[in-house]
């Protein structure tokens, strides 16, 4: 473990006195603001571009005043420098009651499902500079160990590395006394076979130094007007997540197809049907690119800079889409009631670590959690034969529900955090 510069500790120390937004709390599975009240996430994921969207003040500013109008209260960052300021943009965000969640990996640190998984010092090390990085703005919501590391039905190996990657960003706050402990989950892809085995084992037990303090789900089953709670599968997620025992929420949400976009799963994750299990949801996403998940659009891009034939601008005057509007008008009719934080007594109990099942859940829950700087046996990341045989069949058989949905495009999305950015900007690197 390496150890943090006072120099990066004393930035996020003077931010911290210039803002004005009380850090969050959890308490059982909920959040709350510092007056008691229940905080909702409202979340936009905002990533313009593979480069940190946060360091840019005028473009900040730009975008919070139209998130405002939308009535956004997060914002989620996949990546970011760590070794850049972020005061500008951080205060832009808090200036409007945003908080930001922020992915902790880059492109060359994020943990990964294969080859075969591991987590090690350079990782960690990587990790620990954002958090440093982030850690005096009291708007950080939390921050994520991860996103979608896990993208199939045989990916179970690598849950053990997200967790030992949670353990050690803990262990790091605890030995460089944070003043206060940033709260740390990560984002799964939404695989049918994993549910709820990946929830619930990142959860599980009562150690808490190990545990994430958040569950995010990236979930695309919601499609359109044909569809409704029970439809769209959200009952079930519900009813799988009554009893967590840390907050969960939507990490990215709002299925693109048909468009426009209704985002009425919304209606159901603010009112009476979600509203006592789910924290609120992330919509996919700010930017309109060709993925067509954007709710703003920068224009096109000036060809002589774009990156890769890129045609969309990175930046700008943000112009709002038919979706921002429809997703403004949605959330201003939503209201959640929350509990309050004095009359909130959690009644979810640690729940227990999911067994083993071959073929499905690779993970014996009594193992001991990978040491920092373990790599998988490739024995262990390959299965049994009986696993293997088990996996390739699930693979074939079942697609996740996200694939069948809107994922097909939007899994290159994901993967902003993954090989097709880590791609774009090797190819801006050589220009
Ligand atoms: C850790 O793994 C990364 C790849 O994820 C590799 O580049 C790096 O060299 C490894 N570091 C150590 C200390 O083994
Ligand atoms: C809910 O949990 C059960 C096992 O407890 C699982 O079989 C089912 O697939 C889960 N449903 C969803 C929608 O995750
Ligand atoms: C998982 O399945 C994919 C094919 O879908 C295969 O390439 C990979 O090797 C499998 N991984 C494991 C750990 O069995």
């Amino acid at each position: 473990m390496k150890t943090v510069t006072l120099a990066v500790a004393a930035v996020g120390l003077l931010a911290t006195s210039t803002l004005a937004l009380e850090p969050l709390t959890i308490k059982g599975s909920k959040f709350f603001h510092s007056d008691g009240t229940q905080y909702y996430m409202k979340g936009i994921a905002y990533q313009r571009s593979p480069l940190d969207p946060l360091i840019d003040k005028k473009q900040c500013q730009m975008d919070a005043k139209l998130m405002k109008e939308l009535g956004a209260n997060a914002i989620r960052v996949y990546h970011v420098d760590s070794s850049a300021d972020h005061t500008d943009c951080m205060k832009a965000f808090e200036d409007i009651g945003v908080y930001a969640f922020i992915d902790l990996d880059d492109f060359p640190t994020y943990i990964e499902q294969d080859g075969p998984p591991h987590w090690n010092d350079t990782q960690l090390t990587a990790y620990t500079k954002t958090l440093d990085n982030f850690a005096g703005f009291s708007n950080l919501g939390g921050v994520f160990v991860g996103n979608e590391i896990i993208t199939r039905s045989n990916g179970s190996f690598a849950a053990p590395y997200i967790k030992a990657a949670v353990r050690d960003v803990k262990a790091y706050m605890e030995e460089k006394k944070f003043a206060r402990k940033i709260p740390t989950g990560y984002s799964a892809a939404d695989i049918a076979e994993l549910r709820p085995n990946l929830q619930n084992y990142l959860a599980c037990g009562d150690d808490m130094s190990v545990n994430v303090d958040f569950f995010g789900l990236n979930a695309y089953e919601w499609c359109g007007e044909e569809t409704d709670y029970h439809i769209s599968g959200y009952d079930q997620l519900n009813k799988n997540a009554t009893d967590y025992p840390v907050p969960i929420f939507f990490s990215e949400t709002g299925c693109n197809v048909p468009t426009p976009r209704t985002f009425k799963d919304q209606f159901a994750i603010f009112g009476p049907e979600m509203q006592d299990v789910w924290s609120g949801a992330i919509i996919y996403e700010w930017i309109q690119e060709d993925n067509k998940y954007g709710l703003i659009d920068y224009g096109s891009a000036d060809p002589k800079t774009a990156i890769g034939g890129d045609t969309w601008a990175r930046g700008g005057t943000p112009t709002p889409l038919p979706d921002f509007t429809v997703l403004r008008d949605v959330w201003s009719s939503v209201s959640p009631t929350g509990v309050k934080l004095d009359k909130y007594t959690s009644t979810n109990g640690p729940i227990s670590c999911p067994d083993s099942t071959s073929g499905i859940w690779n993970v014996n829950p009594t193992s001991a959690l990978p040491t920092l700087g373990q790599t998988a046996q490739a024995a262990e990341a390959s299965g049994t034969p009986a696993d293997r045989a088990a996996a390739t069949t699930n693979s074939g058989a079942a697609t996740t529900t996200s694939s069948q949905n809107a994922a097909g495009t939007n899994e290159a999305m994901v993967r902003l955090s993954g090989g097709l950015v880590a791609a774009v900007i090797a190819a801006a690197a050589l220009l």
